[in-house]
């Protein structure tokens, strides 16, 4: 059995339910995981675990502030693995051409996993996977793109092979 800690900063609710399915996902796979919001939560006495999940929604192409401060004082022993996810607002097409943004030019705006990953690994701690989920960009609020919990299955499972 794996014991995870998950910690998010979701603010309209999409990268809740993101966590709330990686718990379900994994405790059906008789792992236990706990998840939690960043408000209140104290990085710096973060329950012992096996594995720490990440998740942060997106301002301006990089992690929240409010992710930003938290991961800064996390303070977790060298070598601690962790997993990271981002809630994205999904691609749209340029207002001028109409097209499409290529995948290169999306991860040029997208720094949400990589800021992260730079203050972690500065910590010391392994990264075993990482994921993107998108939020329809319509609505303030937006809605988690079809296949959500697809991906979300897949992600437990290369978070769970990393051994
Ligand atoms: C002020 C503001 C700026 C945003 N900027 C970006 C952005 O640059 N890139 C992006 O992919 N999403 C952006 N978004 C969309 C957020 O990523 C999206 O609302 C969030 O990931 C949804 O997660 P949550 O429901 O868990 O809060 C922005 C949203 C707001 C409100």
């Amino acid at each position: 059995m794996v014991g995870i800690e998950l910690y998010h900063a979701s603010k309209f609710g999409n990268g809740a339910k993101v966590a709330e399915e990686l718990r379900r996902v994994m405790d059906a796979r008789g792992h236990q995981m706990n998840v939690h919001h960043i408000d209140g939560a104290k990085p710096r006495e973060m329950p012992r675990a096996d594995l720490y999940i990440f998740g942060s929604p997106t301002r301006f192409g990089r992690p929240i502030g409010s992710m930003r401060r938290f991961i800064k004082k996390v303070s977790l022993p060298p070598g601690t693995k962790y997993a990271i996810f981002a809630t994205h607002a999904d691609a749209v097409p340029d207002k001028k051409t109409g097209k499409m943004p290529t995948e290169e030019e999306l991860n040029r705006l997208r720094k949400t996993i990589p800021n992260l990953d730079e203050v972690l690994k500065g910590k010391g701690l392994v990264k075993v996977a990482d994921e993107v989920f998108n939020v329809s960009a319509d609505a303030m609020k937006g809605q988690l793109k079809e296949g959500w919990q697809g991906k979300a299955e897949e992600f437990a499972t290369s978070i769970l092979s990393s051994g």
